[in-house]
């Protein structure tokens, strides 16, 4: 993974943010998955009016992703206004390390866009709940 990609998975996280719906939290957030294969999934998080309803970037992304058939993958970049870049929350991180347990995650502050931290899913979730073995999980 070079510099560049990075860049470029953080751009794109940052542009799928301006989608974001947000009306009651008016905290937007984009997220871009990338796969083996080069391609790139964005999501933004969606609010709705029952607040418990509300999704997150980093799985509208993902479900977005796994239902257009992709797999394989190995980066998600998030991208929000806060200081150092907003952190995935504990439900984003079971599903990250369900469907990207081998993928990083590079969160970066929208005004701050070049300055990218990197986690591992392995360091967000360690020891996940998972229903089937950590290998077979991984060949998903
Ligand atoms: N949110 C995300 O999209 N990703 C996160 O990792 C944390 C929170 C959204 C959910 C909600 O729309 C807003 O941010 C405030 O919590």
């Amino acid at each position: 993974m070079t510099a560049t990609n990075k860049r470029v998975l953080v751009a794109a996280a940052a542009k799928a943010r301006q989608r974001a719906v947000a009306p009651y939290s008016r905290f937007k957030v984009g997220a871009a998955l990338l796969s083996k294969s080069g391609e790139i999934t964005t999501g933004a998080n969606v609010e709705s009016a029952s607040f418990g309803l509300t999704c997150c970037a980093e799985r509208v992304a993902l479900f977005s992703a796994l239902a257009g058939g992709k797999s394989d993958f190995v980066a998600m970049a998030v991208v929000a206004r806060a200081p150092g870049g907003p952190m995935p929350c504990g439900a984003c991180r079971q599903l990250l390390a369900e469907f990207a347990p081998r993928a990083v995650v590079w969160v970066a502050d929208s005004r701050a866009p070049r300055v990218i931290r990197q986690f591992a899913v392995r360091e967000l979730l360690p020891r996940a709940f998972l229903r089937v073995p950590q290998k077979q999980a991984e060949g998903l």
